[in-house]
């Protein structure tokens, strides 16, 4: 038995009901793979501000770096929203948990379920068939860069766009390596035609290319590949983006997968992975089991698969949630007019579902 240690960070709103189901995922499937759990909770976001004035707890980061693995749920708050003014705010507590934590790579894999195709807003024929791999860079660019702030007596703002050519380079290079395992078709999402760290950017991409001859690269701007994404999603395999090109291009791509509560992403960079739904902290539903925990449910599944050394148990959460899907159970959020009304399920009923099927196809598994 291989005991794994994971710190989880539940933060705000849903945060909580979903990290709940994504550690008996965790615990369940680990225990048909020789996986056994250790859970440590500390605070992020709101949460962190309310309990201690910051955002993201010195003792967070130290539980987080000592971890094998970290699960978090989501963070924010619209009292922050509404107050734009305010200068501590949940948001700041993710940002420096990810470079405090060296998490430059953020793979968001674009995960097609079949029974999942009338769900989403996008014609069924434009989207069947689609699987994206992205890769958006996590601790540059404009969400770090300084200098940032305000002037003349607050009445100009400004942020700085900033990359350096190792920080495009080593996300370019995981992208590229997922490229040649893939459809080894990589697209750059840039805007080179305007801004002087995009044409870097295309640069350090287009050297790499050459130590990568079996990998098509295309490079995109990124207002083009707005439209491309929903016009022919397909055409994507694995996509590479700055930090927040990929932060907006993933929130468009979740559509194509029915909703953004399906997706689930890893953060990876050196050591420690952390392992987290892309969607927010949905205040508007939190604390009302209506909140679908899938997202993070298969944010385990990547953590296993990435991080714990156990892709099998990965796979078995997967499976179960696939044979979910495949029974007809839907949350609010996935379900359209072909959805049985009492196969609605609330955050609770669908967690219990997918462990109750984690069991069963793992009994499946062992018979087959
Ligand atoms: C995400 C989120 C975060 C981001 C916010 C909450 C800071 O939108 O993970 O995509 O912008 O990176
Ligand atoms: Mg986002």
């Amino acid at each position: 038995m291989s005991k794994k240690n994971i710190c989880v960070l539940a933060g705000d709103g849903i945060g909580k009901e979903v990290t709940d189901w994504g550690v008996q995922a965790l615990e369940t499937a680990g225990s048909y793979h020789n996986l056994s759990f250790n859970f440590q909770y500390e605070l992020l976001g709101h949460a962190a501000i309310q309990a201690t004035g910051e955002p993201m707890p010195a003792a967070t980061l130290a539980s987080c770096k000592a971890a094998d693995a970290v699960l978090l749920g989501a963070i924010g708050d619209p009292h922050y929203d509404l107050n734009p003014h305010l200068k501590v705010r949940p948001e700041q507590g993710l940002l420096a948990l990810r470079k405090g934590m060296g998490l430059f790579a953020n793979i968001r894999p674009i995960l097609l379920f079949d029974e999942l195709l009338t769900a989403s807003s996008l014609k069924e024929e434009i989207i069947r068939g689609t699987d994206i791999l992205f890769f958006r860079e996590l601790t540059g660019g404009i969400y770090f860069g300084q200098p940032r702030g305000r002037k003349e007596d607050g009445t100009v703002a400004f942020d700085t766009k900033i990359y350096a050519k190792y920080e495009v380079e080593r996300i370019a290079r995981m992208a590229f390596e997922a490229a040649k395992t893939r459809k080894k078709v990589l697209h750059s999402v840039d805007k080179a035609n305007v801004l002087e760290s995009s044409r870097l950017w295309r640069e350090v991409v287009q050297e790499l290319a050459a130590e990568y001859p079996e990998v098509m690269v295309i490079h995109m701007f990124v207002d083009n590949a707005a439209m491309q994404l929903i016009k022919d999603p397909k055409q994507f395999d694995v996509v590479l983006t700055g930090n927040m090109f990929g932060d907006i291009l993933t929130d468009e791509a979740s559509q194509i997968a029915g909703s953004l509560g399906m997706l689930a992403s890893a953060s990876l960079g050196n050591e420690v992975g952390l392992f987290e739904p892309i969607h927010g902290s949905a205040p508007d539903i939190a604390g009302q089991n209506l909140a679908n925990p899938l997202a993070t449910i298969l944010s385990t599944a990547l953590m296993c698969d990435r991080s714990l050394n156990a892709p099998a148990a990965g796979q078995l959460i997967v499976d179960a949630v696939d044979a979910v899907l495949k029974a007809g159970y839907r949350t609010r959020d996935i379900m359209d007019q072909n959805t049985d009304t009492d196969k609605i399920l609330g955050t609770q009923e669908m967690g219990a579902q997918v462990l109750k099927t984690i069991n069963t196809v793992a009994k499946q598994n062992v018979l087959a």
